[in-house]
């Protein structure tokens, strides 16, 4: 049962990119069913089509899909346009495109290193460019970037994602002061490992999941169901107050430091 009023975003739009699947399409979804419309964007058509199709079926309220590479800044600018043709408006957009695979930093060629900060960094650059001038920069908006926590330290292997968020973070810091006096509120939710997404069963599958979940203060992974309830609050009128913020959901995790199990064995 969902801590809020179900008509929450009723008569708003929302734009997510890599809507189709994992925390984005939750937080459709949670968007949806507290009144929402939606346009989900994801480069692959079939995933992006089946799942507007499914938000529209299972909440009653419409949602599109639409076939763009965040990468690409002109087809961006197609999808906005597209969003607010049809649908009328666009209040909000939630950047959750992201590209992810382990490789050691010396490994990794330049190439790869670039496209997850293609991915990543400029396209959630990209989409808040396109929101701006098609709609936010006359009429105000919320922006919420999925960013993460793994570069507040050294998560080996990941120095291409960690670079890029990075830059998301700043991105959103940056955009939150420049674009708040014209309404627009920028923030971000850091999710930690959250368990039920394709990523996280590809990066820590199984026994590694444990051994994370064993880590986490709270003694267990996040889930997309959590990530999308701290999206909602943020897009909200109840994060009104709110621009600029970045806000880790990771049950702790990233407070952890090098001393704590010296100390904890100690008490
Ligand atoms: C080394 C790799 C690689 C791998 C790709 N590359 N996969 N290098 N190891 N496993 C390199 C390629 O060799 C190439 O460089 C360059 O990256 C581009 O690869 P392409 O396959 O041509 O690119 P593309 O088809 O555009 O797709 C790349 C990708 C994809 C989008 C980055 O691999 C990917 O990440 N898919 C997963 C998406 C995903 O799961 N998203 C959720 C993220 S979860 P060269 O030099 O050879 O040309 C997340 C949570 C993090 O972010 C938090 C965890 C706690």
């Amino acid at each position: 049962m969902s801590p809020f009023r179900t008509d929450l975003f009723a008569g708003r739009v929302a734009l997510l990119t890599g809507g189709g699947t994992g925390i984005t399409r939750g937080i459709a979804e949670m968007l949806a069913a507290h009144g929402a419309e939606t346009v989900l964007v994801s480069r692959k058509a079939e995933h992006v089509m089946s799942a507007a199709t499914e938000i529209e079926q299972t909440f009653k309220r419409r949602s599109l899909g639409f076939a763009a590479d965040v990468r690409q800044p002109e087809s961006l600018e197609v999808a906005v346009a597209y969003a607010v043709k049809e649908l009328g408006r666009l209040d909000i957009l939630v950047n959750g495109a992201a590209g992810n695979f382990p490789c050691p930093s010396g490994d990794l060629t330049p190439n790869g290193f670039g496209t997850v900060i293609d991915i990543d960094a400029k396209g959630t650059f990209n989409a808040c460019r396109a929101a701006y001038h098609a709609w936010m920069r006359e009429h105000g908006g919320s922006i919420l970037n999925i960013s993460a926590t793994l570069h507040y330290g050294g998560t080996p292997g990941q120095v291409h994602v960690a670079a890029a968020k990075a830059a998301v973070d700043a991105l959103t810091r940056t955009l939150a002061v420049e674009w708040g006096p014209l309404g627009i509120r920028s923030n971000a939710i850091a999710p930690g490992p959250i368990g039920d997404t394709e990523g996280a069963k590809r990066l820590f599958p199984g026994e590694v999941g444990e051994r994370i979940a064993a880590a986490v203060p709270i003694q267990r992974l996040g889930t997309i169901a959590d990530i999308a309830a701290l999206a909602l609050f943020v897009l909200s009128d109840a994060g009104a107050n709110l621009n600029g913020a970045i806000i880790p959901s990771d049950g702790g995790l990233s407070l952890r430091g090098i001393f704590d199990q010296a100390f904890t064995s100690r008490l």
